[in-house]
């Protein structure tokens, strides 16, 4: 039984999926890879941004490369959050209930991200239009985009910690906001996986941008060659490949059982391998002779693109199969919900609620529980409540008591300052007025 005890079952809200679910899943994983590509340009870049710049303290040519990466990561992270809507909408249609309690589990980290985001946008373009300002001042303008690094390095762990929580319902229960969230397994090895990719796909990136024909090259940096700055990327990448495949192994070896099916070993097993020779081609740029370096590129970026659609479907295969059993849970327990509420309104049954007798009021007994059922909200022996009090009510009423009964079933409007009692001509008998009255008249 991989669903515990404790798994809460909520009931879906009944309402149909705005299109064929099919088409939702492959616009959930197609959008989400152009979505994460360009996350992965916007850190990649920011992460290579700021490394270069401290280089560049010692190596003015390290200062221009730094430059030069640091005008995309702004138009990177328009694109990302454009392209972000799109999984965003898709994921909250398909996995409603899902979505909404991993983010409502970890509230407080989940909104985070919104002034998080705001603020590390806001540095990004303070370092960008601070270039030459703060030329005097690089550290000043370094730790500017060292913040920016640290705040973009922190945001991607929220959203992968939620979106591994959404898969784990057992675990709601026991989830004590983001940090408990945050060390459930597999968490950290995803986000290091992450980040490898990060500077893999920037250091490609870095390849084609500085092999771009229209690109003034030989204006820009002093030193560098075309080759230079290739070769540094294509070096980060190969360090990105690592991270990912190491990661990457890791991350399979700790996936939650729920989810593991051979379906999932073997499209993540595939996907590694196109890593590992992506790894290789990337290797044999930097080492055979210059002239080369471009032979394998095109293949690299396929191969590339290949691998993020067999990972992002992995991902979600594991995600399917780590959900449908609880998924089933719920449909079937929505439709008991929707059978039993509509035979309720088919067979609408009078409930007539037992009095509760106090038997020391002897004969006052049944009046009694009918002032403490109907009137007691509202009437207290000798204090206002809603109404006035009982006192008040005896003082009024002594020996008059079919005037009191008349109160009862039509109440006037008296005083100003107290709303309008409610009548009780339909809901008390004859006898049950008589027997309330009675007890009424009897309270000293
Ligand atoms: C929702 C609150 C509410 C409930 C329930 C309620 N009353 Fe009242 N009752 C009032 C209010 C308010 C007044 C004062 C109305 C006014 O003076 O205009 C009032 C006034 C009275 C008075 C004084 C009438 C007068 O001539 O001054 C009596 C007697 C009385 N209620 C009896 C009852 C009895 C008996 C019940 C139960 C069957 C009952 N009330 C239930 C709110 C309530």
């Amino acid at each position: 039984m991989l669903l515990q005890i404790n798994t809460p079952i909520p009931k879906d809200i009944p309402l149909e999926l705005p299109l064929p679910e099919w088409l939702l899943v492959t616009l959930l994983v197609v959008s989400f890879l152009l979505h994460i590509i360009f996350i992965n340009l916007m850190l990649g870049g920011s992460i290579i941004t700021l490394w270069a710049q401290i280089k560049g303290l010692k190596n003015k040519e390290y200062d221009i490369f730094a430059h030069e990466i640091s005008k995309t990561i702004t138009v990177n992270k328009s694109m990302a959050v454009v392209l972000g809507v799109a999984p965003l909408l898709s994921i909250n249609t398909l996995y409603t209930i899902y979505f909404y309690s991993a983010n409502a589990l970890t509230g407080f980290a989940w909104i985070m991200i919104i002034p998080l985001v705001t603020i590390a946008f806001l540095l990004t373009y303070l370092h960008k239009y601070t270039w030459e300002k703060l030329e005097q001042s690089k550290k000043v303008h370094i730790a500017i985009m060292g913040l920016a690094v640290v705040i973009f390095l922190f945001i991607p762990l929220i959203f992968l910690t939620n979106v591994n929580l959404m898969m784990f319902p057992e675990k709601w229960g026991t989830i004590k906001g983001f940090m408990s969230a945050l060390v459930l397994p597999n968490v950290f090895p995803r986000y290091f996986e992450f980040l490898g990719a990060c500077l893999a796909v920037t250091g490609i990136f870095i390849v084609w941008y500085n092999n771009r024909k229209n690109y003034p090259f030989e204006e820009t940096y002093k030193t560098f060659t075309r080759y230079d700055v290739k070769k540094i990327g294509y070096s980060i990448a190969i360090i990105g490949l690592g991270l990912q495949i190491l990661f990457g192994i890791i991350v399979l070896f700790t996936l939650p059982a729920k989810g593991i099916g051979y379906d999932v070993i073997a499209v993540m097993t595939a996907a590694g391998s196109l890593l590992v020779i992506v790894l290789w081609w990337a290797y044999k740029a930097i080492t055979n002779e210059q002239q080369h370096i471009d032979q394998h590129f095109k293949k690299i970026v396929f191969t590339m693109l290949a691998f993020m659609v067999l990972y992002g479907g992995s991902r979600q295969m594991y995600r399917h199969n780590a959900l449908h059993k609880h998924q089933d849970l719920v449909a079937a327990n929505t439709a008991e919900f929707q059978r039993l509420s509509k035979e309720a309104r088919e067979n609408p049954v009078e409930v007539k609620e037992e009095l509760e007798l106090d038997a020391s009021l002897g004969e006052l007994a049944t009046g009694g529980a009918i002032f403490k059922q109907k009137c007691g909200a509202c009437h207290k022996k000798d204090e206002k409540l809603v109404g006035p009090p009982m006192l008040e009510m005896v003082s009024i009423y002594k020996g008059k008591v079919d005037d009191l009964k008349n109160w009862i079933k039509a109440p006037g409007k008296k005083r100003p300052d107290f709303p309008q009692m409610p009548g009780f001509k339909d809901q008390l008998s004859d006898e049950e007025l008589s027997e309330l009255t009675k007890y009424i008249l009897s309270i000293k």
